[in-house]
C-alpha cells in the first residue's frame, strides 16, 4: 500500500483518539452501520483532501464500510494531526498522504498521489482538489461521477468555476446544509479558535478587546463564545445587514482600522484577502495576537508585516513576536493559518458528527444519482438534511412535537385570516 505519513510508532495514540471521537459521533456510526450491510459505495474510489484529523478518520471508516476504495491527503499543510494519520494506515489500511508543516511542493504531491486513484468521487475542503483535477489533472475527470465540498471557500470557488463554465462534474456543497453550517461553522468554529488561541498563549480572554473580523456563521460563533468568556467584543463587516445584525446582538461595530487600535486579540473569520492589511500594523497597539480562522492563510498580510518588522522570532511554538520600528510588538499565531487546526484538534466530534453525516450522505447520493445531475453546485436535498437533524436529536434522547392535522392544513391555506 502507498502512504506518506510522519512516523508510524504514532499510531497507538492516534487509534485511541479515533476511538474517542467516534465515540461521540453516533450519527456516523449509525450511517456506518448501514453501509456496513448495504455498501452503498461498493466499486466507487474516493479521494478526500480534507483536515486529517480523529473526526477525520471516522468519516474515512464509514466510506471504507460502505465498499469505498478511499485514500486521503491533508486540506491544510498545518492541520494534519500525525498519530492519526499512522492510525489510518497502520491500524485500518487507509492510504494517507499527510504530513503535518509539509511545504507547498509535498502538499500539491500529496494531492497528485490521492488522485492517482483515479477516483470517481473527489471529497474536498477547500477546493484544492477540485481545481488540481481541473488544472493540472485533467485527463482524469472522464472517470468521475461527481464531487463533495465541505467549506464556505471552497463553494466559493466552486460557485466561480460554473459560472465561468468550467465545472466538468457535479458537486454537492455539503457546507450548505443546514446541519452542517449551523453547527460546524457556528459552534464548532466558536469553540475551537478560542480554544486555539489559548492553547497558543495561555492567555487570559475575560477582560480582553477581543475584534472579530466577519460576521457570518463562524464569526458569530467566535464572537458568542470570547463574550462568554468575558471578552469585551468588537465586529468588524462590510455588509450592511450583518453588521446590524451584529450590533442588535449586542456588540460594538466599527472599521477595522479604529478596531485594531484598541484590540487585544483581533481574528479574521472572511474567507477574504488582507482583511488585516499593511496600513492596519502601525495602528495597533503593543502585544496585540492575531490570527486567523478562515480557510485560507490570506486574510492576514503576512507578507506586509514581515516587511514592517524590525524583527521577529517565535516565543511559543506557533506564537511568532514580529518588533516593528516604533517598537510595538504584534503577535501572530500559527502564520496566519488556521488557528483552530494549527494550534488545538479543529471542532469537536459531535459538531462534525452532522458535518460528515452529511459527506457521508453525499457521497452515496452522488454514486446513486451523479450521472443525470447537471455540472452545477447542488445542495444535498432538504429530506437528508433534515434526516440528518432527526437522527442526531434521537441520538441525544430529545423527542419533538409534530403538527396536528389541524395545525398542517391551517399552514397550507390562505382562506383562514382574521
Ligand atoms: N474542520 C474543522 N474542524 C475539523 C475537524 N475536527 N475535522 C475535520 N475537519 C475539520
Amino acid at each position: 500500500m502507498e502512504y506518506d505519513i510522519k512516523d508510524k510508532n504514532l499510531r497507538e495514540l492516534g487509534k485511541k483518539r479515533i476511538e474517542w471521537a467516534d465515540a461521540h459521533m453516533p450519527v456516523l456510526q449509525q450511517i456506518k452501520t448501514r453501509f456496513e450491510k448495504e455498501k452503498p459505495l461498493k466499486d466507487i474510489k474516493i479521494a478526500a483532501c480534507l483536515h486529517v484529523t480523529t473526526e477525520t478518520a471516522n468519516l474515512m471508516r464509514t466510506l471504507v464500510a460502505g465498499g469505498a476504495d478511499v485514500r486521503l491527503c491533508a486540506s491544510n499543510p498545518l492541520s494534519t494531526q500525525d498519530d492519526v494519520a499512522a492510525s489510518l494506515v497502520h491500524d485500518y489500511e487507509i492510504p494517507v498522504f499527510a504530513i503535518t508543516g509539509e511545504d507547498n511542493t509535498t502538499y500539491y504531491q500529496h494531492i497528485n498521489q490521492v488522485l492517482d486513484l483515479k477516483p470517481h468521487i473527489s471529497m474536498d475542503d477547500g477546493a484544492d482538489l477540485v481545481s488540481t483535477l481541473h488544472s493540472k489533472r485533467k485527463e482524469l475527470l472522464k472517470d468521475i461521477i461527481g464531487g463533495t465540498e465541505e467549506t464556505t471557500t471552497g463553494v466559493i470557488r466552486l460557485k466561480s468555476m460554473a459560472a465561468e463554465g468550467m465545472l466538468a462534474c457535479p458537486v454537492i456543497a455539503v457546507n450548505d446544509s443546514e446541519t452542517k453550517y449551523l453547527f460546524d461553522n457556528r459552534y464548532g468554529t466558536g469553540q475551537s479558535t478560542i480554544d486555539g488561541i489559548i492553547r497558543a498563549t495561555n492567555n487570559l480572554i475575560a477582560g480582553k478587546i477581543f475584534v472579530v473580523c466577519g460576521y457570518g456563521w463562524c464569526g458569530r460563533g467566535i464572537a458568542m463564545r470570547a463574550r462568554g468568556m468575558g471578552a469585551n467584543i468588537i465586529v468588524t463587516e462590510v455588509d450592511y445587514v450583518k453588521a446590524i445584525e451584529a450590533q442588535m446582538d449586542g456588540f460594538r461595530v466599527m472599521k477595522g482600522c479604529e478596531a485594531f487600535k484598541i484590540a487585544d486579540i483581533a481574528v479574521t473569520a472572511t474567507g477574504d484577502i488582507n482583511v488585516i492589511d499593511e496600513s492596519h500594523f502601525e495602528l495597533m497597539k503593543d502585544s496585540i495576537i492575531i490570527a486567523n480562522s478562515g480557510h485560507f492563510d490570506i486574510e492576514i498580510n503576512r507578507k506586509a508585516l514581515t516587511k514592517l518588522a524590525v524583527e521577529h522570532h517565535e516565543v511559543r511554538p506557533l506564537v511568532e513576536e514580529y518588533t516593528l520600528k516604533n517598537g510595538k510588538r504584534i503577535y501572530l499565531l500559527a502564520a496566519g493559518r488556521l488557528v483552530n487546526l494549527s494550534c488545538a484538534d479543529g471542532h469537536p466530534p459531535e459538531v462534525m458528527d452532522m458535518s460528515f453525516a452529511n459527506q457521508s450522505l453525499a457521497a452515496e447520493y452522488i454514486t446513486q444519482n451523479g450521472k443525470t445531475l447537471d455540472k452545477k453546485v447542488y445542495n444535498l436535498p432538504k429530506e437528508l438534511d433534515t434526516k440528518i437533524a432527526q437522527m442526531k436529536l434521537q441520538t441525544l434522547g430529545i423527542e419533538i412535537d409534530k403538527l396536528t392535522p389541524e395545525q398542517e392544513k391551517y399552514l397550507n391555506s390562505w382562506e383562514l385570516g382574521t
